[in-house]
């Protein structure tokens, strides 16, 4: 027989001829498989182990003795000669530890049957307790030693290397590649990239701006160590230098395929501590346990195992030795990431390229630092976007709006930001507003501005395309300008539905829209003068499937591989037909940017709007990059006490993925909340970076303001403290721009070393930066409650005592109306005078907590500006302060001192931790009167003050 492909033909040989006497056995062998893997897993659950050993034995037996070793691949209609096919009893397949199987039959669109595995040269092996094809211990797995793709030539270069790798085994899927090539680039020291692509076609490349380095590194100047066969059978490995750990290892891992609309690669993981892989309701720390993640942007109300709003293919893994380092597959296809128990972690997507970027850390924050660096800093938020957000959905008209914003302030609630849903607008239409039932919004609205309050409305990103002609200019405009997606054949928009009916979906990816996009929001802005927008329904969400005459049957929307996506095997269920066209690429290739790209369209407009001054997105769906122009709330949850819970891993995780202005909807956003779920929501709340409360249509108002008394009063002091808190957010803000530092942390982050098995699991408790330890209460009639304290030296915020935590569980009082918050000794944290506004309490002094070491030292940090400039950082508009406690004194450094239109007033030094009464007490060398300071509870309070902060200043206590 002839090869006529390019395939090592010891092993295989193709022929296009059928003959049908093989085709009809096959088809025979292919129905007795089928019903062999249905009476297996029914047998499974009934007759137990021993009995389904016997069966599969036997039929085994009665298989193998019809069986050939010519077969015919159903997808590729090619017939495929196999010769030395594994079987279950030889050495590469009998030698694998079941957590080590690598799943050779991944969710494929047909029945998976022992035949059909063994014909892909895989191994079968059923498992009771998991089901064929489907999830847990896969049942086909690759056998050792599969060959899939070997080296053809590596060539090294100064910077990296070029590999070309030739497909020698065809991998049954469709359509394989058989050159591709490995660019391997040393990026920075901390930073590898990686990229396996078509060597002879271009395929579609994530369009997502990188912040690329400018000067590669040689390999005597990296951190990591790269090993790729020069022949043979292809693997990658990528090590820390210092200490030989892996980083990524595709060696024992899922193998490369490489074929149009099914890649896949895998790698060992160094520990089973994998954090990330968004967007998903899980714990923090992901489990291994044959985890499947469906990453394809969908509007689902958080719930687990299943595919959510955003997607986010970034990782972190630690390892054995507190050591962390990072994994971004820069890939925006729909896909699936598998983790299991080895550990090890297999990639599969359903299109473009393998793009990897490895970032060594190996600090955690550092990996994050590194992960920000590539795909964008986050913005700088403006500072009233850090106060306290309202919403619902409905307030029945503009009485409605105008009774909530006045009870809150009836109630002297901290409260920046008033909200509207939907529902202000006329007939659900974007860009319009109800002039009848919202009547005066625009003076509402200016009515905010007066207070020092700021307005933000939501807008959808479905136009209706219903209106009468030269009525609607979102539709208008966008037909003149050609921005919607297109149906598969470019034959004119493609007509989705949501609430304005039927609708059509501009191209944010469009050259044309963001002109289109910025007259809107412009013209509208001329009417209600917005501070912000809400870009909600952006995944995007089509309340039918595909379209409202449905998708056509092609490759796009049938692709032989589908990630366990909600509702099954179809990728256009709740959104566009994958097949639709847009400007660049198709929306099979750009569905998961949707939401992405509508966030930078809109900043952009918004950016045209205010001129200079600083606007506020959250966006519902999201993408790597989108921390650059936009902040994220985490959907549709539940007014319940799991809630809560989730809301903190889902706020950890966010901060990983470069978007840390996140929260959830406080108090809940489904269900009717009540006093007791509602203000416990609003003290884990106060230490979102993003603090909204918001809730549905139908359910009774939940504003703080709504409540009893006491109520109000828990409600009120959590707000309040949040204010006062302020300053040192917005410096983590500042960090987070800067440098790419998490806002929200968990604990592991500072503390990887001597609690290694506990701070590593733990996402009931979070850290604000570096300095304070929050551990709230998610669940009801609580009134004490174990929290974990590292080993560390810990100030409870309101009694200020300490206590030289162990690392362990520590047992807290915790009445309703506490908060339980810790600092971390040796931390200084900037404070200010709460007030009802941001821009009040911006006026008000400030204050700064040391909480002292055991040593008896402390640092910290305050950056300020005015709150709103866009370019503050970059013309050098602010004030940066550093604080140090050394040997008794307190002294200020002004690092930078560039914004002086308003004052900084200190008033207030407390500093905890003083062991010994001082004898005296000096400010900047002049000795204190008593009565200007106090000293109880080993905590000296400065309480008189009334300095420049933007002077050097120096505290001094004797002792
Ligand atoms: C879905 C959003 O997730 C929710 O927050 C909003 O209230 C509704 N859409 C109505 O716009």
């Amino acid at each position: 027989m002839k090869c006529k492909v390019d395939l090592d033909c010891s092993r295989l040989e193709h022929t296009h001829v059928k003959t049908v006497a093989a085709d009809q056995r096959s088809e025979n062998i292919e129905r007795l498989s089928k019903m062999k893997t249905i009476f297996t897993i029914l047998l499974a659950s009934m007759i137990g182990f021993v009995g389904i050993y016997v069966y599969i034995k036997l039929s085994d037996y009665l298989l193998n003795s019809e069986s050939t070793d010519q077969h015919t691949d159903t997808r590729t209609h090619h017939k495929i000669v196999y010769h030395n096919l594994p079987v279950e009893s030889s050495p590469q397949c009998s030698n694998i530890p079941i957590g080590n199987r690598r799943d050779c039959w991944p969710g494929s669109t047909d029945l998976l049957t022992d035949h059909k595995c063994i014909q892909k040269g895989c191994c079968w092996q059923p498992y009771i307790g998991s089901s064929p094809g489907v999830g847990g211990v896969p049942w086909c797995f690759y056998p050792i030693g599969y060959q899939g793709y070997v080296v053809q030539s590596l060539q090294k270069a100064s910077s990296g290397m070029t590999v070309q790798l030739k497909l020698v085994q065809p991998s049954g899927w469709p359509n394989d590649i058989n050159n591709i090539t490995l660019d391997i680039t040393y990026d920075s020291s901390e930073r590898l990239h990686f990229k396996i692509y078509d060597s002879n076609k271009s395929r579609y490349e994530v369009p997502l701006p990188l912040h690329q380095t400018s000067n590669k590194v040689t390999d005597t100047d990296i951190n990591y160590n790269v090993d790729i066969p020069t022949n043979g059978t292809f693997y990658i490995k990528v090590y820390r230098k210092s200490t030989g750990k892996i980083l990524f290892d595709s060696q024992e891992a899922s193998p490369l395929i490489f074929s149009d609309q099914f890649i896949q690669l895998g790698t060992q993981l160094s520990t089973e501590f994998i954090y990330g892989l968004g967007e998903h309701r899980s714990s923090f720390l992901v489990s291994t346990n044959w985890t499947k993640l469906a990453i394809w942007n969908r509007d689902q109300p958080p719930k687990r195992k299943t595919n959510l709003y955003g997607s986010h293919p970034f990782y972190l893994n630690v390892e054995d030795d507190t050591n962390s380092h990072g994994v971004f597959l820069l890939n925006s296809n729909a896909m699936e990431i598998e983790i299991q128990p080895t550990p090890a972690l297999t990639y599969r997507t359903t299109g473009g390229i393998l793009d990897f970027y490895i970032f060594t850390g190996p600090i955690p924050d550092q990996v994050v630092q590194q992960y920000t660096e590539l795909i964008g800093r986050p913005f700088m938020p403006p500072y009233w976007a850090l106060g306290f957000h309202l919403c619902r959905w409905d307030y029945g008209g503009i009485d409605g709006l105008k009774k909530v914003i006045k009870r809150m302030r009836d109630a002297n609630m901290p409260y920046d930001v008033q909200w509207n849903d939907i529902d202000y607008m006329r007939g659900h239409l974007d860009w319009t507003y109800d002039q009848h039932k919202y009547n005066g919004l625009p003076n509402v609205v200016d009515d905010l501005h007066k207070h020092g309050q700021h307005y933000v409305m939501i807008v959808d990103p479905g136009i209706s395309n219903t209106q009468k002609p030269g009525s609607y200019p979102a539709y208008d405009n966008g037909i003149d300008g050609d921005i919607f997606i297109k149906k598969h054949d470019n034959s004119g928009p493609i007509i989705g539905m949501v609430w304005p009916g039927n609708t059509a979906f501009p191209d944010f990816f469009h050259p044309n829209v963001t002109t289109y996009w910025t007259n809107l929001a412009q013209t509208f802005h001329n009417q209600v003068e917005f501070d912000g927008l809400w870009m909600d329904m952006n995944e995007p969400s089509n309340f039918v499937s595909g379209s409202v005459t449905g998708c056509p049957d092609n490759n796009l929307e049938n692709p032989p591989f589908v990630p366990p996506v909600l509702d099954g095997k179809t990728l256009r269920s709740r959104t566009l037909c994958a097949s639709s066209r847009q400007h660049i690429s198709t929306h099979y290739n750009l569905h998961n940017m949707y939401g992405y790209s509508e966030s930078v369209a809109t900043k952009s407009a918004l950016n045209t709007i205010l001129g200079n001054k600083r606007s506020l997105v959250i966006s519902r769906s999201t993408f790597p990059g989108s921390g650059v122009v936009t902040g994220h709330w985490t959907g549709d949850n539940t007014a319940s006490w799991d809630d809560i819970y989730w809301s903190i891993p889902e706020i950890l995780s966010f901060n990983m993925f470069g978007i840390p202005l996140v929260g959830a909807d406080i108090c809940g956003f489904t269900g009717e909340t009540n006093a007791e779920l509602c203000s416990r929501w609003m003290q884990v709340g106060a230490f979102y970076p993003f603090m909204r409360n918001h809730n549905s249509v139908g359910f009774k108002d939940q504003d703080p303001a709504i409540f009893d008394e006491a109520t109000q009063t828990i409600m009120r002091d959590a707000l309040n403290l949040r204010y006062t808190l302020l300053p040192y957010l917005y410096t983590l803000f500042y960090r987070s721009h800067v440098n790419g530092s998490s806002i929200i942390r968990p604990l592991f982050y500072q503390y990887p070393v001597s609690d290694y098995n506990n701070t590593y699991k733990i996402d009931t408790q979070f850290m604000w930066g570096t300095c304070l330890l929050i551990t709230p209460v998610a669940s009801q009639d609580t009134t004490t409650g174990l929290g974990y304290l590292p080993r560390d030296r810990w100030y409870d915020w309101f009694n200020q005592t300490y206590i030289d935590a162990t690392g362990g569980f520590i047992n807290f009082d915790l009445p309703k109306q506490h908060i339980n918050l810790q600092i971390r000794a040796g931390s200084i944290i900037p404070l200010q005078q709460p007030a009802v506004t941001t821009t009040l309490a911006r006026k008000n002094k400030f204050m700064i907590i040391s909480a002292l070491s055991v040593h008896g030292e402390a640092n910290g940090e305050l950056y300020w500006d005015d709150g709103v400039s866009r370019d503050a950082i970059f013309w050098g508009h602010y004030n940066l302060i550093k604080f140090n406690v050394s040997q008794s004194t307190l002294f200020s450094t002004i690092v930078k001192s560039g914004y002086k239109t308003e004052s900084m007033v200190l008033g207030e030094v407390k500093v905890l931790g003083v062991e010994i009464a001082p004898t005296s007490v000096t400010f900047n060398n002049q000795v204190l009167p008593t009565s200007d300071y106090s000293y109880t509870n080993k905590t000296l309070v400065v309480d008189k003050l009334s300095v420049n902060l933007t002077e050097p200043f120096k505290l001094s206590w004797l002792v």
